[in-house]
């Protein structure tokens, strides 16, 4: 999976990208994660890279040159036939496991991101295919949602993570919360970890666990739920 990121904070992605499963899955060739900043293909002689809105209000908006030819010089350089282009976005489809599963089968994605009030609306008509929110809340640019994309579907390719099982059982499987986990010591503060994960008998330890992901899944979010029993009734 190739990411490529047109951003004008090109330094926000290196801490992230250079720590942990992120450092070692670009180290292991899994991923590759090519940085684009939109202000270098800025044709203005101040490098600008955002004007006022047409017919007025707050803030400023990105213009559609510099990103344009951000997107050309990768569409060119990587010989990309209709890649995917997201952009990161408040108004987007709010993200999830599925749409993760869903990308994670691209071979490129383009990420874009905005800042200040967003970007030119021609820009959206004209390359984006896809526009993407983390969550109905609003962040000073798209940077941070990059990042928590690229690193999502990341995991969800084959040997990023240690185990194939690591992602399998996870939250948002089957529309499941994960149930409760617990590792050494047995005892901490007086709290014991529960017998039946010490028993060793693998058919109560998925019971208990089946259980415990339902339970948690009812309290905290019934619209999952909702789903699960929908999807039981289809089976
Ligand atoms: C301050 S926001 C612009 C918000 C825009 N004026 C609006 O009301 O929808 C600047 C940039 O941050 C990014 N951004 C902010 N919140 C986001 C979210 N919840 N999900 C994805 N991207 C977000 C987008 O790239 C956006 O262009």
């Amino acid at each position: 999976m190739r990411f490529h990121v047109m951003t004008l904070f090109p330094s926000i992605f290196d801490a992230y990208l250079n720590e942990s499963m992120m450092k070692k899955a670009i180290e292991n060739k899994k991923i590759s994660v090519d940085i684009y900043n939109i202000r270098d293909f800025s044709k203005n002689k101040h490098k600008k890279v955002d004007d006022y809105p047409f017919g007025g209000g707050a803030g400023m908006v990105m213009t559609p040159q510099p990103i344009y030819d951000t997107y050309d010089h990768i569409v060119k350089k990587n010989n990309l036939k209709n890649p995917k282009v997201v952009y990161l976005t408040p108004k987007g489809k709010v993200f999830n496991q599925t749409i993760a599963n869903s990308l994670s089968k691209e071979e490129d994605i383009i990420l874009l991101c905005g800042h200040y009030e967003g970007i030119d609306q021609r820009i959206i008509d004209l390359i984006v295919t896809d526009e993407i929110s983390i969550g109905d809340y609003v962040l000073t640019g798209g940077e941070l949602p990059a990042l928590i994309l690229i690193d999502c579907i990341s995991r969800l390719i084959p040997g990023v993570l240690g185990k194939e099982e690591s992602f399998m059982e996870e939250s948002f499987k089957d529309n499941l919360l994960e149930y409760p986990q617990y590792t050494r010591p047995r005892e901490f503060m007086g709290m014991k970890v529960p017998d039946v994960l010490l028993s060793g008998n693998h058919k109560l330890i998925d019971e208990w666990r089946k259980n415990k992901s339902i339970q948690i899944t009812s309290e905290r979010r019934p619209d999952l739920m909702k789903k699960v029993i929908k999807n039981d009734k289809n089976k």
